[in-house]
């Protein structure tokens, strides 16, 4: 097999695959490749940490049913490459090893990646998936996609000038306990929901990565709100409208939903969408992440502003709230709450972390690769990341000025 290593920007990458593929559909801003049909998915996998090795090795396993293919591989890092790249060899799945991919100092577009599946620091996210729709590619994004509202603006633009996907990697909606809740409250089994309240307590201790700890130093808020926001959005039908589920329960295409035994939020006979309108967000001193931080980094930080414990409120145009709560410094038990009260009834479903989330992932990437490949509508779209991600940056700012209410601007 013959490889090839290119440095540049400082990345070093490995190019793995075949280039007799066809690139992506198109990379004109006026052609949309949002439906195309992709006979292989070759992926760029970027950032190979602990999250992009379970990554590659969910995708080396979907690759023995789907036409899916690690075509690049890169990280900053290069014995993570290398280590990712034992782990390709040890799959089997190596394909042909093809020409440069960079072009004048820029990813080639004549390459074959059809899929960017960004897995890096949450800093470098929003960068990569912007340089990687510019060049015609479809991206998977880790959770957050986005840290502040201009990206999370500049990532919503892209997709939709370029017509290339942005899908956050969003595992916790493939959570199927709170999918067979989601079925239940769209049944109608607890009245219209009316109040939803989600948490996200990991008490990181060990896992905390440099970067992370530094985000949590310098800015305060809720920086991981995405894992019980999104499902609740789900529940609360705040959406845009792209949630294909194909449980044989219900669907949803353009934010109309198919079902019509719903009995608690018929429309006119169509599916309500549902919006925030306010945030406000308050928190706890830093008690004990100035610690947290000193014995990870062996330093000490006592500028550390991120408080250990964050409450965010949320309101929706149709009256209804959301309670998050967010700590990932405090010696409690892990625990991502989905608790949802309607006019009739409450759904509660705890995740106390004791079950490994692997099943999740491997569910999300199925179905997005399977789209990709059939050329379907995937689960989720750029705006519903926009959504998630957005009360990192509003949470700092409602926190900045005295816990007061902000106004959501999406
Ligand atoms: N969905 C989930 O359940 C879940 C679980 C864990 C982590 N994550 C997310 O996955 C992401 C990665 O987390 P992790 O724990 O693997 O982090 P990590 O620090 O272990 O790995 C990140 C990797 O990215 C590389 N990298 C950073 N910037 C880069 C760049 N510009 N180009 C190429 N490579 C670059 C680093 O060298 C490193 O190898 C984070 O966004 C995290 O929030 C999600």
């Amino acid at each position: 097999m013959r490889q090839e290593k290119t440095i540049i920007w400082g990345i070093t990458s490995i190019l793995l695959s075949k280039t007799s593929q066809a690139r992506i559909c198109a990379v004109s801003l006026q052609f949309s490749t949002f439906n195309c049909v992709l006979k292989t998915v070759d992926i760029e996998l970027i950032g190979l940490g602990d999250r992009g090795m379970t990554a590659l090795r969910s995708l080396l396993r979907i690759g023995e049913k789907l036409p899916v293919r690690i075509s690049a591989l890169r990280d900053t890092d290069v014995e993570r490459v290398r280590a990712a790249q034992r782990t390709m060899d040890n799959g089997q799945l190596v394909r042909q090893a093809h020409h440069k991919s960079m072009v004048n100092g820029q990813w080639s577009m004549v390459d074959v990646v059809k899929l960017t599946y960004i897995c890096t620091d949450w800093q470098s996210h929003a960068r990569l998936a912007i340089e990687a729709m510019r060049a015609g590619r479809h991206v998977a994004v880790e959770v957050p996609a986005a840290l502040t509202l201009e990206d999370i603006n500049a990532l919503v633009e892209t997709s939709e000038t370029t017509g290339c996907h942005c899908f956050m990697l969003e595992n916790c909606c493939y959570d199927p306990a709170i999918l067979d809740a989601i079925r239940r409250i769209r049944e109608g089994e607890i009245g219209m929901p009316i109040h939803a309240e989600g948490t996200y307590y990991h008490a990181l201790d060990g896992r905390w990565t440099p970067w992370r700890l530094e985000m949590n130093r310098h800015q305060r808020g809720d920086l991981y709100p995405t894992h019980e926001l999104a499902p609740i959005c789900m529940a609360l039908g705040i959406t845009n409208g792209q949630w294909t589920m194909d449980n044989g329960q219900w669907t949803m295409d353009n934010g109309q939903c198919s079902m019509d035994n719903v009995q608690w939020s018929m429309v006119n006979g169509q599916w309500p969408q549902d919006r925030i309108t306010t945030l406000v967000s308050m928190d706890t001193a830093a008690f004990t992440g100035p610690s947290a931080y000193e014995q990870r980094m062996g330093t000490a930080a006592p500028d550390f502003c991120n408080g250990d414990h964050t409450t965010t409120l949320l309101r929706t145009a149709l009256g209804r709230t959301i309670i998050l709560r967010h700590d990932v410094l405090t010696p409690q038990p892990y625990d991502r709450l989905f608790h949802i009260v309607g006019t009739r009834g409450t759904i509660t479903v705890r995740d106390d972390g004791s079950q490994s989330h692997s099943a999740l992932t491997q569910t999300m990437n199925e179905r997005l690769i399977g789209a990709l490949a059939a050329g379907k509508p995937l689960d989720f779209g750029v705006r519903d990341m926009a959504v998630w991600c957005a009360v990192t940056p509003l949470s700092e700012l409602s926190i900045k000025r005295g816990f007061a209410p902000v106004e959501w601007p999406l």
